[in-house]
This record gives structure tokens, sequence and C-alpha cells, in this order.
């Protein structure tokens, strides 16, 4: 599949089938995570995978939506704020990180027929507790991981005229082309 093929297939999955992943796709998942890039190739993140059986209630409490734990596995993107890269000016690129390996994670699971959903909108200080983090650790994204049981909606997105200037800030939008 080419890419921009699994751009557009990727979307947020918020039904799933209790069916299992296969070993081989999660290897093949994490593999993909693995090879993110990272601001001086520091990798300051770790990838938790979680089976939802029996744990169902606990995983409710980080984030209370009934899809969340539909899928076999949920995975986190933990960074680490005192270990990534950090610019002259303080900007600290923890969350840049992640997103990336999170990003790698999600097409590679999209290209393997599977389905995931970014979840930012957990409750940060359940997701510390429940998974056991250490000080310094922060979960940045969670994403279930499954087979769909629906079917992808018509992505809405603002057109490339409105998302890209060419030069300059003041150069009208979109005019380039
Ligand atoms: C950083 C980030 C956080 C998100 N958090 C949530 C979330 O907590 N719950 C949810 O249902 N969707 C969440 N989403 C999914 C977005 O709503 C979704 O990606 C967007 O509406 C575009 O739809 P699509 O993914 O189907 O293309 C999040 C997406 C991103 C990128």
């Amino acid at each position: 599949m080419d890419f921009l093929a699994l751009a557009r297939q990727r979307y947020s999955v918020r039904s799933y089938k209790p069916d299992p992943v296969e070993t081989e796709k999660l290897d093949r998942i994490l593999e993909a995570a693995r090879l993110a890039p990272t601001a001086v190739n520091i990798q300051p993140f770790q990838l938790i995978v979680i089976q939802t059986a029996n744990r169902e209630a606990e995983l409710l409490r980080i984030y209370n939506k009934k899809w969340f734990v539909q899928p076999p596995i949920v995975i986190c993107g933990c960074g680490f704020p005192g270990k990534n890269w950090v610019r002259k000016d303080g900007k600290n690129y923890n969350d840049v990180d992640v997103a990336i390996v999170m990003d790698h994670l999600i097409l590679a699971a999209t290209a393997e027929g599977l389905g995931t959903c970014w979840i930012g909108a957990f409750n940060p200080a359940a997701a510390k507790e429940i998974l056991g983090l250490p000080a310094g650790a922060e979960p940045i994204a969670f994403t279930p991981l499954g087979y769909a049981n629906d079917q992808p909606p018509v992505k809405k997105r603002k057109p490339l005229s409105e998302l890209v200037r060419y030069e300059k800030w003041s150069q009208q939008l979109g005019t380039k082309h």
C-alpha cells in the first residue's frame, strides 16, 4: 500500500471486535514504533502493552469509554520529560518524540488491518497508578489495538489551501500552485 492510501485508511476506531491480535502483527507494529526518530536519537520512551482481559474495570478508570476495553490490547506511550532533548530556549521535545513513536505504531497497525484511536483525554493520575509508572515517567497517549467493528467515516479535513503557506506567513494562503 502506498503511504497516501495508508494515511487515508487510518481513522479513529471507536468500536472493536474482541478477536485476538496476532503476535506477528503486534511484533511488526512495535518494530515500526522502535524505528521512529527521536530528537538526538535519545529514544526516551517506553511502550506499555496491556492485555485488556480481566482488567476492564481499572482500564476504564484511565479512560471511561466502553470501546476502550473492547479490543484485546491497549497500548500506552510514555515519555520521560527529564531524559529527552530540550532546546536551548527550554522547549521540551518529550511530547513530540512520543507522538512520532505513537504515530509510527498507529500507522503500522493500520497497515496490518488493525484499528486504533489516539487517546489524549485520559486520567493521567489513574494511568500512573494502575500502570505502576516510576517517578519521571509521563503517560502521553493511549490507543486501543484490535479489529474494527465499524466502518470508516468520510474524512473531514480542511483543504490544503487553508493549511499551507508558501515562503512567508504574509503570502496569501495556497497561492503558489
Ligand atoms: C493527540 C490526539 C488526542 C486525541 N484524543 C482523543 C480522545 O481522547 N478520545 C477520542 O475519542 N479521540 C481522540 N483523538 C482522535 C481525534 O478526535 C481524531 O483523530 C480526529 O477527530 C480526526 O478523526 P480521524 O482520526 O478519524 O481521522 C485524539 C487525536 C489526537 C491526534
